[in-house]
């Protein structure tokens, strides 16, 4: 749901890792939250961790709640200004999850991780994502601040406008909310790049699975759009080239991976988690938060793929590339992706 920042490992240690280990990803997750010390502790799971092993350690369980195993429809709704550019690249990163001719390693390779989960009945995650209906937020309509409250009712005005409302579908519709730069929403940047959660029928008058992801580029570009920008306080570290030219949104489109992955195996947060606190489920991404590819743990993003324009990314979309984090695949009790290197 959201990342728990563990503690960068050495360089070192996670280069010898590579050599050791490679099929296998570590499930350390991280992020270069400012608040994030080194910790002893998770050197030396660093540097023990031969992670297919974590299956001890990682209880990832079905709670029996519902997953979306229909057709997946998503509504973005954006809120503040959004530039043209900025929307294409994330509409078709969505277009790209269930799209049958990318090349690979692809975007539609990377979900096929996501449709291993399942519910009672063993129906798995839909194969099917597809990009619905969007709603335009232009003028701000609950100020430039959001909690996680105030969230809420933004979707409801989505949901219950006058004009071309969201059509509300419970069962297979996700409502993504994606603030632009110049909008704060709680715990940004300090503790979150996104969430995902469900509305309450008090506020919006139906039960809706839904996600945040904001623009980081003016807030904490080193944190959420890391490793294309990286934090001040970690000097020497060089920012990567972002594989569509634009920092903030080519940061937000792993987080929007994350949470969709999430949407679909715990929508009411009752389904698939780790951890023995509902309240904070650890989920399938949170799991290889930071792993975008063999060999990845602790600091160090695991192998991924240089463009000829020096571009970092990890997997094809329709028309684009984007760097995408692997998410946990529970019958291996490891991270996979589409580009992992013994694939
Ligand atoms: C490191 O983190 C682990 C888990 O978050 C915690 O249990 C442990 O006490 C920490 N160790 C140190 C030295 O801070
Ligand atoms: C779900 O999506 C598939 C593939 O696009 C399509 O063939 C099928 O008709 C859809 N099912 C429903 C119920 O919309
Ligand atoms: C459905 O889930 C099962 C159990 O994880 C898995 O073995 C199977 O390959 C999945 N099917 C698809 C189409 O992903």
């Amino acid at each position: 749901m959201s990342p728990v920042p563990p503690v960068p490992a050495l360089f070192t240690v996670t280069t010898i890792l590579v050599i050791l280990f490679t099929d296998v990803a570590p499930a350390s997750c991280w992020r270069p939250w400012h608040h994030s010390e080194p910790n002893s502790s998770d050197l030396l799971y660093g540097a023990s961790k031969k992670y297919e092993g974590s299956s001890e350690f990682v209880r990832l369980r079905y709670h029996m709640g519902p997953v979306l195993t229909e057709n997946i429809t998503i509504h973005p709704i954006w809120y503040g200004t959004w530039e043209r550019s900025q929307k294409k690249i994330i509409r078709e990163f969505i277009n790209s999850i269930s799209a049958v001719d990318s090349k690979q390693p692809s975007v539609s390779g990377w979900w096929k991780t996501v449709q291993l989960y399942t519910d009672q009945t063993g129906a798995n995650i839909s194969r099917t994502v597809r990009l619905g209906m969007e709603k335009n937020d232009r003028f701000y309509s609950h100020g430039k601040a959001l909690t996680r409250l105030s969230i809420q009712y933004v979707i409801k005005s989505a949901v219950t406008a006058s004009f071309k409302p969201l059509p509300t579908n419970p069962k297979s519709g996700l409502y993504l909310l994606l603030t632009a730069a110049d909008v704060y929403v709680q715990d940004f940047c300090g503790q979150v790049c996104g969430f995902h959660y469900f509305t309450f029928p008090s506020i919006v008058g139906y039960t809706l699975p839904y996600a945040w992801v904001g623009n980081s580029a003016k807030q904490c570009p080193g944190v959420c759009a890391y490793p294309f920008a990286v934090p001040p306080y970690m000097p020497g570290l060089k920012p990567l080239k972002s594989p569509n030219g634009d920092v903030g949104v080519d940061g937000m489109i792993s987080v929007i991976g994350h949470e969709v992955a999430e949407l679909a195996t715990n929508p009411l947060v009752n389904a698939w988690y780790a951890g023995p606190d509902p309240s904070f489920p650890v989920e399938i991404a949170d799991l290889c938060e930071g792993i975008y590819g063999t060999g990845g743990g602790g600091s160090y993003t695991g192998q991924m793929i240089e463009d000829h324009d020096g571009a970092t990314y990890n997997m094809n979309g329709i028309r684009r590339k984007y760097l995408v984090q692997w998410v946990w695949n529970h019958l291996v009790s490891y991270c996979t992706g589409p580009n992992a290197l013994d694939q």
